[in-house]
């Protein structure tokens, strides 16, 4: 087989969920969805509707859950850009979990965009604290069990992590993993590792089981951290972190959605107008002209629209089936069937930019920004 290769960093990624399968062994997740469901009470959205489609050890995550022992969950944000829906989806993810019991760790992956996207320190602070913290904030994120963290501002324990890491890495298996390399990219790696590990540490409050909701362009990341916990077993008493994999959103174009294409996606911030403007336009799975539509029905599978539906407008599954079927049946036609998501959009930024606005006054309760 030819070789298959995730890049983390990469722009333009196109996952293969089937190989993520085959290829790495990453497992169904909706194989676990009803035990989620008697563990944890409810499942997300997300989770129902396969958006969460893989896990690595998360059934670990649900014994030691329903065993009454400590778990954590542990993501973090690369501050390169303004906060959108694809964002959203990770940020419903942290606060499901706060709201389960697990402790909370958030970190602001500043060194890295520092180091791999290049931008300027001062905007990257910014944008960490007005775009990303705010909006956790305004979603709902409590300060209660959280521990919200810049990369560059953390506590030393934390560093020496990173630094001891790099004793047991070769560069030729990190090669493997992420194809060529370079100092920024290693620093960014061992990084990410601590942040994954280090809530086990004493230091930080003692052992506990961590799982990462991560998109799957990450599992690189996830594998070499893996194998680095294994490796400081019995030096630290590290156990391999559990993680879930969500697909990505699509573009309004069909496209990768990214803050780097600002016509194709939507942001948290966006005037309403604005935001249906771009949603009015937004591909659809709709067939080229009406009468076809009626016959042959529409292609929700295929469809942006639809897509924002799953992921965030729609709550009731029972609505969001009602939508499939009317749109598969020909009797939903797109342009209809887009003023109703316009109009839910517009609700649902009108609100939250109000919580927006009471989030900012907030933001530094949460986080201590890096004083440089
Ligand atoms: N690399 C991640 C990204 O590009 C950000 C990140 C840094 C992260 N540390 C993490 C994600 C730890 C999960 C866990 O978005
Ligand atoms: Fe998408 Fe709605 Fe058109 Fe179906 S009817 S293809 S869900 S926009």
């Amino acid at each position: 087989m030819a070789e298959y290769r995730l890049d983390p960093w990469g722009t333009a990624v196109r996952v293969e969920y089937e190989k993520l399968f085959k290829v790495f062994g990453i497992k169904p997740f909706s194989d676990l969805v009803p035990r989620v469901e008697k563990v944890l009470g409810d499942a997300l959205h997300l989770m129902r509707r396969g958006v969460i489609f893989g896990h690595r050890d998360f059934d670990k995550i649900l014994d030691a859950y329903e065993r009454g022992e400590r778990v954590a969950l542990v993501t973090g944000f690369m501050p390169s850009g303004k906060f959108h829906f694809g964002h959203k989806m990770v940020a419903d993810q942290i606060i499901y979990y706060q709201r389960k019991g697990f402790e909370v760790f958030v970190v602001l992956a500043d060194a890295e965009a520092y180091a791999v996207r290049r931008l300027p320190r001062q905007e990257i602070i910014r944008i960490a604290l007005e775009e990303y913290v705010a909006n956790l904030i305004a979603l709902g994120l409590e300060k209660k069990r959280l521990h919200l963290y810049f990369q560059t501002n953390y506590e030393t324990p934390y560093y020496r992590l990173i630094q001891m890491f790099s004793r047991k890495v070769t560069l030729a298996e990190m090669e493997a993993i992420y194809g060529e390399l370079e100092p920024a990219k290693i620093m960014a790696a061992l990084t990410q590792a601590a942040d994954i590990l280090h809530p086990q540490l004493e230091y930080f409050g003692g052992f506990k089981h961590v799982v990462v909701p991560v998109g799957a362009d990450q599992d690189p990341h996830i594998r070499l951290t893996r194998d680095i916990a294994d490796r400081f077993e019995n030096e630290l008493g590290l156990r391999r972190p559990a993680s879930t994999y969500h697909r990505f959103m699509t573009g309004l174009d069909g496209n990768k959605m990214s803050s780097s294409r600002p016509e194709y996606a939507i942001f948290l911030t966006d005037p309403p107008d604005v935001a249906a403007r771009k949603l009015m336009r937004a591909l659809t799975g709709g067939r080229a002209t009406v009468e076809e539509q009626r016959r042959l029905g529409g292609e929700p599978e295929k469809c942006t629209v639809y897509e924002f539906y799953v992921y965030h407008l729609i709550p009731e599954d029972t609505e969001l089936r009602r939508i499939y079927e009317k749109c598969r049946s020909g009797q939903l036609l797109c342009g209809e069937c887009k003023r109703m998501a316009v109009e839910r959009l517009k609700k649902w930024l009108e609100e939250h930019q109000k919580r927006l606005e009471k989030a900012r006054d907030k933001i530094h309760e949460y986080v201590e920004p890096p004083k440089f």
